[in-house]
């Protein structure tokens, strides 16, 4: 079993999700005047499409090697890249006006606390784009269905911290004092298996589950050569939601 690059796979899931990418910067209404904050940077893949849009723009992320990389990436742009930790947001209060959190949420110890400092450090008026796969929601073809469930229960409750934040944002940014002014559920659609496989893990965890009791080494066989042999499809739903402050 092989883990991922970090940030190779951030890379790939950022050529494979450009649409949705797009889509998220087109929702923020950028204007030249603003501050944009990207929340769990990561190797600062959306760091540049927001300093053409923005006056101003700051990274935020826990990782040193991510804040390393982003750094590197947008030497000499303007960009502020910044080493902390999203529910301590090492900013101050209303000093932006647009931000986006782009599969961070899964992640952090409480989504509750960053969407709280969200809403602290996003001015009255202010935006902020979240994004969040819903990982209960993965459905696969071919193979059987009660291995696939088997495999997303596994997945659920023992890899991913908080796998269904993304069909919750909509509560929990309420709850924090924002508003949502526009929620989206998608449904991308991979078709080929060797990239939904290192996008989704499906060997590795597949893998995992075997070992853990959760599929039998059979089960779990079986699945991956059904679907490797295809034809492949796979699909989950992916929640983005615009939350405003004040
Ligand atoms: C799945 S990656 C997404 C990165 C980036 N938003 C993108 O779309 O490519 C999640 C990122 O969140 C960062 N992260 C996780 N927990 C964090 C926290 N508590 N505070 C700040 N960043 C965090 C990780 O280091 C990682 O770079």
């Amino acid at each position: 079993m092989t883990t991922p690059d970090p940030i190779a796979y951030l890379d790939l899931v950022a050529e494979t999700g450009r649409d949705y990418k797009q889509r998220l910067l087109d929702v923020l209404d950028l204007r030249l005047g603003h501050t944009a904050l990207d929340v769990g940077c990561g190797p600062g893949t959306d760091l540049p499409s927001l300093a053409a849009r923005a006056g101003s723009v700051i990274g935020v992320d826990l990782d040193p090697a991510m804040v390393a990389e982003a750094r590197r990436r947008t030497a000499g742009t303007g960009v502020e890249v910044v080493g902390g930790d999203a529910q301590a947001l090492p900013l101050a209060g209303s000093s932006v006006d647009r931000a986006r959190v782009d599969r961070v949420l899964h992640q952090v110890d409480s989504p509750r606390r960053v969407l709280a400092e969200l809403g602290r450090v996003l001015r009255p008026g202010g935006l902020a784009v979240l994004a969040q796969p819903d990982w209960e929601t993965l459905a696969v073809d071919p193979g059987p269905v009660a291995v696939n469930l088997a495999f997303n229960r596994f997945v659920c409750d023992r890899v991913v911290r908080h796998p269904s934040v993304g069909r919750q944002l909509v509560r929990l940014a309420g709850e924090a004092g924002l508003t949502a002014v526009s929620v989206e559920a998608t449904a991308p659609v991979l078709r080929d298996f060797a990239v939904a496989d290192e996008l989704l893990g499906l060997t590795r965890n597949a893998d995992r589950a075997a070992r853990a009791g959760r599929l039998s080494r059979a089960a779990a066989r079986g699945w991956l050569d059904d679907l490797a042999a295809g034809p492949f499809l796979a699909t989950f739903t992916l929640f983005s939601v615009v939350v405003s402050a004040g």
